[in-house]
């Protein structure tokens, strides 16, 4: 199959389109920044925002998997507007599956950025294509990459209260590339970790993981959205789901998965991925949800 993939430069289409191109499929990958194209992998310069670029990207393409994100610092301008821009793009070009990555608890908790993401999904299930949303949990790149930002912090602030079922993006891409494979469903699928820990036991493994001595503070995170996680809206039972904890994310035994591919691929000068964090205290899940990161080590 050809794909496309938008948000092929952010931390889940850097698994994503190397697991693609494995499958044997032909990607086409967007981004807001001109790549050269190599082997398998043709890369194709979008603004989701504007929609410019958009009608060459879909142009022949079976099935487009869009990742791709502002968070609320865009306010949802790619979440909503553009998937809009994309829908439409999409129909005129006739391409036959459309599938969306979404946040477990979306639905149930559409609070922040959970909001844009549940109003992407209704877009996408009203578009008339072929259609699949992929909610997932938070991917463990994304923790460590948090957690990383509060350890300039003289104490880590837990809630032990507030739960997480952490997901690794290798696996997600992988259910990702077998529900593309199988064509729509026309539902909602969602993909968890294979654990669900508390933001105590996070932070005491990431900590002893990356060698930083610093206590951990006891407190009640406020707000809607860590009530909505308190209670599990932000966890899925569904079935399969990840292997990979986040105990052996933080110390794998061997290397998981390659990531020479998707750094040499992938990272662009406008990716989140590469973009310094402006505004760490903005920090909540699926509240500050830029999913920005430091740049790759
Ligand atoms: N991070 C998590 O923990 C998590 C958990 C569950 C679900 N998800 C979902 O998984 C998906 C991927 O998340 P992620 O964390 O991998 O994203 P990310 O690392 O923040 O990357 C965002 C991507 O969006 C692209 N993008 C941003 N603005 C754009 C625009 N105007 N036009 C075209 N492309 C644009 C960026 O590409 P360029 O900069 O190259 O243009 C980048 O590749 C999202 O749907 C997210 O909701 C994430």
């Amino acid at each position: 199959m050809r794909i496309l993939v938008t948000g092929a430069t952010g931390t889940l289409g850097g698994a994503l389109v190397p697991a693609l191109v494995k499958a044997g499929h032909q990607v086409r990958a967007l981004s807001r920044t001109k790549r050269e194209s190599r082997g398998n992998v043709e890369w194709v310069w979008g603004d989701l925002c504007s929609g410019n670029g958009l009608p060459e990207a879909v142009r022949g393409v079976d099935a487009v998997a869009h990742l791709a994100t502002s968070g609320r610092r865009g306010r949802g301008a790619v979440d909503i507007p553009g998937t809009r821009l994309l829908i439409v793009a999409a129909r005129e070009a006739g391409v036959g599956h459309l599938l969306l990555t979404s946040v477990v608890g979306a639905d149930r908790a559409p609070i922040g950025y959970l909001r844009y993401k549940l109003e992407a999904e209704r877009l996408v299930g009203e578009s008339g294509l072929g259609w699949t949303v992929l909610r997932a949990t938070p991917f463990h790149q994304w923790l460590d990459r948090r957690l990383h930002d509060f350890a300039g912090l003289p104490a880590l602030p837990v809630d032990p209260t507030v739960i997480w079922q952490p997901v690794h993006t290798g696996e997600v891409a992988a259910r990702a590339a077998a529900l593309l494979a199988a064509g729509p469903l026309g539902t909602d699928v969602e993909f968890g970790g294979p654990e669900v820990i508390g933001t105590d036991e996070l932070a005491k493994a990431w900590l002893r993981a990356r060698n930083q001595r610093r206590p951990c503070l006891r407190v009640r995170y406020p707000g809607r959205l860590y009530a909505a996680q308190r209670a599990g809206d932000l966890t899925t039972d569904a079935t399969p789901k990840g292997k990979i904890t986040w105990q052996e994310y933080l110390t794998p035994p061997a290397p998981i998965v390659s990531d020479d591919f998707a750094s040499e691929h992938t990272a662009s000068p406008t990716s989140p991925a590469t973009q310094p964090e402006q505004d760490p205290d903005l920090h909540v899940y699926g509240g500050d949800e830029g999913y920005e990161r430091p740049t790759r080590g």
